[in-house]
């Protein structure tokens, strides 16, 4: 069904959100459970009982925004994205499900429809890595993907535990509740931008995600031997960076060396002790992504890289410490959804193309206990991650509409 998106509502939302930040605009960092978070929640809170929506917390702060049914017994059809964003990033990452997800839904109420099974809007709790080093654990825990020793074991830089500060941030409760039932929701459908060109390049508006590439991440410790950078002569150092700097080129390396165009690997994120230019670093800590569409073959490069510290350990008598924080396996859409997406892209006249999903998104678990689909909407110049990620208004709108037309479809069966 065709509905009329709000577009100036929605980009005015966007927009707002967009200035609740811990940096200066137009960077973004939004860091779950920061004071930011905390303000972006309150204020989407405030949109969703406006619009006359009933919203709920769970015990780690994923927000349940639910349009009851005709009959609200029936699983639910959900949609829904994240808030939070990585240090220094864009507008869009996220934000167009969650508050293009509450449009939708805006519009198909305004449009009088009245949709048979509930229709439920999710903003998940830190999709982004940031602050406990994996990614997506609200809806890990929502699938069962994350057990409950998780509220300890999750620890941030500062070494609190994810129980402390979702407790500190107002979400109390056991773990255990936050996992929801096989049969809860009947579908789960999320609008997302790309974060790639292929969409933009090809002059196609709306992506409708196939598959979601198997994502992996480790944390790898290096203790060397710190000393005086001026006394500790050469031929006696064990300097921790200098054997991590050689597992960066080796996780390079190995993701190169598949061959393969849908093999990433990234090491994003290091930190040096004790972090003084006169002192050899002692000991090194960093954290690894490794992504491919094929399971097995991410899985041969994280091999490569553990060979590679090994040997690398050996030689420089520099202690390597491989932690692996994930390993997932690839999602796949349900035929499905890719076919009511088809199909209402193709009712609305808008030009739809199959693809990949080689970021990862609360979908990838969302499909462990629903049936999934992912819309994409481009973005310019395919940039994510970074200040200047942008999607038009016009793209925004499309993917809405489209979005709105597939709940129609799923919520009415
Ligand atoms: C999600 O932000 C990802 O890193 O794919
Ligand atoms: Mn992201
Ligand atoms: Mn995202």
């Amino acid at each position: 069904m065709a509905v009329t998106v709000n577009t100036q509502r929605l980009m005015g939302e966007l927009e707002h959100l967009a200035t609740i930040s811990e940096v200066e605009p137009p960077a973004i960092t939004r860091v779950v459970y920061s004071d930011a978070d905390g303000l972006a929640r309150e204020w989407f809170a405030g949109l969703c009982s406006k619009a006359g929506l009933a919203v709920r917390n769970d015990a780690v702060g994923n927000v349940f925004v639910r349009w009851e049914g005709l009959e609200p017994s029936l699983p639910a059809i959900g949609t829904g994205s994240h808030i939070d964003a990585i240090p220094y990033a864009g507008a869009y990452d996220g934000t167009v499900g969650v508050l293009g997800g509450l449009e939708a839904i805006r519009s198909l109420k305004e449009s009088g429809y009245q949709p048979r099974r509930s229709v439920e809007l999710l903003l998940f709790t830190a999709e982004e890595p940031t602050r406990f080093g994996i990614g997506c654990f609200g809806s890990r825990l929502l699938s069962g993907a994350l057990d409950a020793g998780a509220d300890q074991r999750l620890k941030d830089a500062e070494g609190r535990s994810l129980e402390e500060l979702r407790t500190a941030a107002g979400f109390t409760g056991s773990i255990e509740s936050v996992r929801l039932g096989e049969d809860y929701y009947a579908a789960f459908v999320e609008l997302h931008i790309e974060q790639g060109p292929l969409l933009e390049r090809e002059g196609i508006p709306i992506g409708i995600v196939t598959n979601i590439a198997a994502p992996s991440g480790l944390r790898i410790t290096f203790e060397g031997e710190g000393g005086h950078a001026g006394a500790l002569l050469m031929p006696y150092r064990k300097d921790a960076f200098c054997a991590a700097a050689e597992i960066v080129l080796a996780v390079e390396k190995a993701a190169k060396g598949t061959g393969a165009i849908d093999t990433c690997g990234t090491v994003g994120k290091c930190a040096i002790y004790p972090g003084a230019v006169n002192s050899v670093p002692s000991r090194v800590v960093m954290e690894v992504d490794v992504r491919d569409t094929d399971e097995a073959r991410r899985d041969g490069v994280l091999t490569e890289i553990g060979a590679a510290c090994r040997e690398v350990e050996e030689r420089r008598g520099v202690k390597i410490s491989i932690e692996q924080v994930n390993a997932d396996a690839p999602a796949e859409a349900s035929p499905a959804i890719v076919n009511a997406i088809a199909d209402t892209a193709g009712e609305l006249g808008v030009a739809a193309k199959k693809m990949v999903s080689r970021a990862y998104h609360d979908s990838l678990f969302m499909a462990r206990m629903a049936p999934m689909g992912m819309i994409f909407i481009p973005c310019r110049d395919g940039v994510s991650h970074r200040p200047d990620e942008y999607a038009s208004p016009e793209d925004i709108t499309r993917g809405v509409a489209v979005l709105a037309g597939t709940l129609a479809r799923l919520a009415a069966v």
